[in-house]
């Protein structure tokens, strides 16, 4: 069952047929594969928003590759740990990509719990509902999620962008927000094949308008690869795959066995409860 809401009215669906009907008769069609496309034609900054089709396989099969296992297996421990004892939570994974995480975060919770996810690229939320059918995917942007307020226990943003304000209107007093994103020395070694000098780059993590951080925890493994096409898949999911000439890539496919280090940080966050004043 979706929990998710009509994109233009904000107002709930009943099903009918292969169609989700708000109370302002506005219709969306559900799709084959089980999920919603909700993002209207006005928030499109482009015919196809979000990662393409050739970045989203190159994650998908970096992903079943599970080189980020760690990192992945780290998060699922924080959040079912902060949701112990809630009876049926419900958390949304933004900017889910293909679903990896959002399946493994659905695994490692009860069964009662109840897990959305979005992202605003159609050929990812397709792949990902293919794959994983007890998860509700919607095809929206993380700038104006179709959820009703207060009605989230988390919310998980791995590498996402998001809105402040969103963060606050969803996630339910005293609930929290997760958020993973590279540490200084993340892929150290593919960025120094690319730059004369890596900077080990700083990112601020401040907490959120009306959220105060609870915890951060690192996560930093060396990740052994001895398959060039993994190699190639986890190049082609970075932002600075562009930056690889081919001559480059060459050199660095030469090698045959590589070693690159991985570094995340999991940062959590809980939304402030409301002052009684
Ligand atoms: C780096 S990927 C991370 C995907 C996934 N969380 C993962 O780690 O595998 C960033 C994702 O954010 C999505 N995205 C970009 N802008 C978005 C927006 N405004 N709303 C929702 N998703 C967005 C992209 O389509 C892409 O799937
Ligand atoms: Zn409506």
């Amino acid at each position: 069952m979706h929990a998710f809401i009509c994109p233009l009215c904000h107002t709930s669906f009943l099903t009918k047929n292969n169609t989700k009907i708000c109370q302002n008769n506005h219709h969306f069609d559900i799709a084959k594969e089980g999920y919603l496309n909700l993002l209207p034609v006005q928030a499109k900054s482009s015919k196809n928003p979000g990662d393409n089709k050739k970045m989203m396989q190159a994650r998908r099969a970096f992903l079943n590759s599970e080189g980020y296992r760690p990192m992945a297996d780290k998060l699922c421990e924080l959040v079912t740990k902060k949701l112990l004892g809630k009876s049926a939570p419900h958390i949304l994974d933004l900017g889910c990509g293909e679903g990896y995480y959002t399946n493994l975060l659905a695994n490692s919770l009860s069964p009662e719990a109840h897990v959305s996810a979005l992202d605003i690229s159609k050929v990812a939320i397709r792949y990902a509902a293919k794959r994983y059918k007890t998860i509700s995917f919607c095809v929206a942007s993380a700038y104006a999620v179709p959820l009703v307020d207060s009605s989230l226990d988390a919310i998980i943003r791995i590498y996402a962008p998001s809105l402040e304000s969103e963060l606050q209107r969803l996630i339910k007093p005293g609930a929290y927000l997760f958020t993973v994103t590279p540490a200084p020395r993340h892929l150290f070694q593919l960025r120094e094949k690319i730059y004369t000098h890596v900077n080990e780059h700083i990112s601020s993590h401040n907490a959120p308008l009306g959220f105060h951080k609870v915890d951060s925890v690192n996560v930093n493994y060396i990740l052994s690869i001895d398959n060039a096409q993994i190699l190639h898949d986890l190049i082609q999911m970075t932002p600075f795959a562009w930056k690889f000439n081919p001559q480059k890539m060459q050199d660095l496919l030469n090698a045959r066995k590589w070693k690159i280090e991985c570094d995340f940080n999991i940062e959590i966050y809980q939304k402030s409860a409301p002052s009684l004043t």
